[in-house]
């Protein structure tokens, strides 16, 4: 186990935030904690980490958060591909002009290392599966400030000195994802609208096919990227790469658990929706030894459980459409969740 360390991570009311915090402290290191609650659950916040609530823009407070700060582990985001396409302002500022702000908070500290959690946007549309040698082909607004986020920190990283790694993870599911977010996170809307006794909504013609992570597998990933020393200056996809299935399949996986059976609503295509996306997980298998350990029905299991025992909860939309028009898909629109 490594030595003690004071670990900044960001989004640590978020879904992949609250867990590596968690499982940081659990490791015994001492975690400082940034959100400014605009995703995420309150009650995510891992009770040993010492939690800031601010916006990662305020850069004064970042600079005062960084004090005495070895590594930091970056994930505060609005992690929203396809709402980034009608939402492009708010997104971009979270994810982008945040991430500025985080890595130079950080490299002003003189940080050793700090871990960025990009997302498999970064590849957009190219031939599955997706290695971490091709080159970055953003389709949208939230891939392009991704990619840009990454370039800010490998150009700032490299000119101060300071260690950086790029976690690139993919459709994660699990406990504590929100799931009353109109906007994205697939499997648990689709679980909270059919315990509610709502059909599942698909856009397209739920062809388009997804590899899903179950949070642990992500984490055993995350965790060795604080202080191995191989994976310096290295983008690595986490997450599986052996059950690439069609939305349609995990339409009915989430009806067979759920006990519901409403046939699927289908919706017009969401534009710039990627039709077939998946990471190689061989990188991540030879440099941090991964092997798949939840497979999708026990992960869809585990999100079931999750939230059948908070409860359903109505739908937030909680993020401004800054454009609309006649691409805007209706469920937005119309608040039809
Ligand atoms: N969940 C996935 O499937 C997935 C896939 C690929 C990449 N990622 C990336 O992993 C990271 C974590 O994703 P997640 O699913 O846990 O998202 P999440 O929405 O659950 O958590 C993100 C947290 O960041 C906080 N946040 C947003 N903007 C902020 C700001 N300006 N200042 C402070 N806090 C802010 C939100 O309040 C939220 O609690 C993100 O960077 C995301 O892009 C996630």
């Amino acid at each position: 186990m490594s030595k003690s360390k004071k670990i900044l991570v960001t989004g640590v009311a978020g879904f992949l935030g609250s867990h590596l915090a968690e499982k940081l402290s659990q490791l015994n290191h001492k975690v400082v904690g940034i959100d400014n609650m605009s995703g995420g659950y309150e009650d995510n916040v891992p009770k040993n980490v010492e939690f800031f609530n601010f916006d990662c823009c305020n850069l004064e407070k970042m600079k005062e958060a960084m004090k005495g700060v070895e590594i930091v582990y970056h994930c505060a985001a609005t992690a929203h591909e396809g709402l980034s396409v009608f939402s492009p302002f708010e997104i971009t500022k979270n994810n982008y002009l945040a991430s500025v702000s985080v890595f130079t908070a950080a490299v002003s500290n003189k940080v050793k290392r700090i871990i960025f959690c990009s997302s498999m946007a970064r590849y957009g549309d190219q031939n599955t599966p997706f290695t971490e040698d091709m080159k970055p082909k953003p389709v949208d607004p939230y891939a392009i400030s991704k990619v840009a986020s990454e370039n800010v920190l490998i150009n700032l990283c490299e000119l101060n000195n300071i260690e950086w790694v790029i976690a690139v993870p993919h459709n994660i599911i699990g406990p504590r994802q929100k799931y009353n977010d109109p906007f994205r996170n697939v499997v648990s809307i689709m679980i909270n609208r059919m315990l509610q006794k709502k059909a599942p909504i698909i856009y397209g013609d739920g062809e388009q096919k997804r590899c899903f992570s179950y949070i642990d597998d992500c984490l055993t990933c995350l965790i060795p990227m604080l202080d191995q020393k191989n994976l310096n200056k290295q983008v690595i996809n986490i997450g599986p790469d052996e059950e690439f299935v069609t939305i349609n399949k995990v339409s009915e996986i989430c009806s067979n658990i759920t006990g519901s059976n409403l046939k699927p609503i289908y919706k017009k295509d969401r534009p710039r929706e990627v039709k077939y996306a998946s990471c190689s997980a061989d990188k991540a298998r030879k440099l941090l030894n991964y092997k798949t350990k939840t497979d999708l029905k026990t992960g869809i299991t585990k999100t079931f459980n999750y939230i059948k025992e908070r409860g359903v909860r109505p739908f937030d939309y909680n993020i401004n459409l800054e454009i609309k028009n006649e691409l805007t898909p209706e469920t937005w629109l119309k608040k039809e969740f």
